[in-house]
């Protein structure tokens, strides 16, 4: 049912945790089924220098939040605002039709946090 990246990403999710001085976070619940996440990011020079996340969520849920944060990562702010996702869902090879709605949740909670970090500096 699951692509052999889902599973690896399930069983050994990368940047799993909090950025207690992040400078934006982004936390989203799912409408279908009531799971949420959070990302958290630290910016440097408009560009995504560290990611984390925490995700209250199916196996799914927490094999594309792992995801997101390795695409994200190094990308500038505007790079990662066009991560969609579909994009996550391609790179983890696949995920069954009943479980796209778990993909939602990662690029939503990465633009949050963008949006965040912005706002913060009085560009929102
Ligand atoms: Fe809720 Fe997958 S079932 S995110």
């Amino acid at each position: 049912m699951y692509s052999e990246k889902v599973m690896d990403h399930f069983r050994n999710p990368r940047n799993v945790g909090e950025i207690p001085d992040a400078d934006g976070v982004g936390t989203v619940g799912n409408p279908v089924c009531g799971d949420m996440m959070s990302i958290y990011i630290k910016v440097k020079d408009d560009r995504i220098v560290d990611i984390k996340f925490k995700t209250f969520g199916c196996g799914a849920a927490i094999a594309t939040s792992s995801m997101i944060t390795e695409l994200a990562k190094g990308k500038t702010l505007d790079e990662a605002l066009k991560v969609t996702r579909a994009d996550v869902a391609k790179e983890l090879g696949g995920l069954p039709p009943v479980k796209m709605h778990c993909s939602n949740l990662a690029a939503d909670a990465l633009h949050e946090a963008i949006k965040d970090y912005r706002k913060r500096r009085g560009e929102g």
